[in-house]
């Protein structure tokens, strides 16, 4: 068993997908071990995201992720990162599989809905990011 680390993005809340998104990600077979209502500032925002920082899509990104309230956490399951990235589907929602969250309910390559960690050590640091060890429940 291992962890990754999620996010629901604020256009998928402001399009009422919280509750759809957490029951497709059960579904899947991962269980919710850490899990907040919150919001990032724009710093906070460019922190989390700071691998892109210089990228031309920056900016939008970081103002994006701190437009409204997200969803985070923290789920386990055997091969948890890439079983997760399966089940978001492609970054692009155009070229996200049928039946992906993704492909369900992203816009665009910007407004994507979900985050999900790329790799076991990002997960852990995207984690630590968003929960402190009292609140996560193994
Ligand atoms: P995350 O799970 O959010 O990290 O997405 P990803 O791993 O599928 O993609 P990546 O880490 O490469 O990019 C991070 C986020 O930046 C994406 O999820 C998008 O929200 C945004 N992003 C990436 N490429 C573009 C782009 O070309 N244009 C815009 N507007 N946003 C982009
Ligand atoms: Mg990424």
């Amino acid at each position: 068993t291992n962890r990754t680390f999620t996010m629901i993005k604020p256009d998928a809340v402001r399009n009422g997908h919280i509750g759809a998104i957490l029951a497709q990600i059960n579904e899947a077979g991962f269980r919710i071990v850490a899990l907040k209502y919150t919001s990032l500032s724009t710093q906070k925002a460019g922190e989390f995201y700071a691998v892109h920082e210089g990228r031309p899509f920056y900016d939008e990104l970081v103002s994006f992720m701190s437009s409204g309230p997200i969803v985070a956490a923290i789920l386990e399951k055997d091969n948890a990162v890439t079983d997760f990235r399966k089940l978001i589907g492609a970054t692009n929602p155009k070229e996200a599989e049928a039946g992906t969250i993704r492909a369900k309910y992203a816009s665009s390559i910007g407004e994507n809905a979900v985050h999900g960690s790329d790799s076991d050590d990002n997960a852990a640091i995207e984690g630590q990011f968003h929960f402190a060890g009292t609140e996560v429940f193994a």
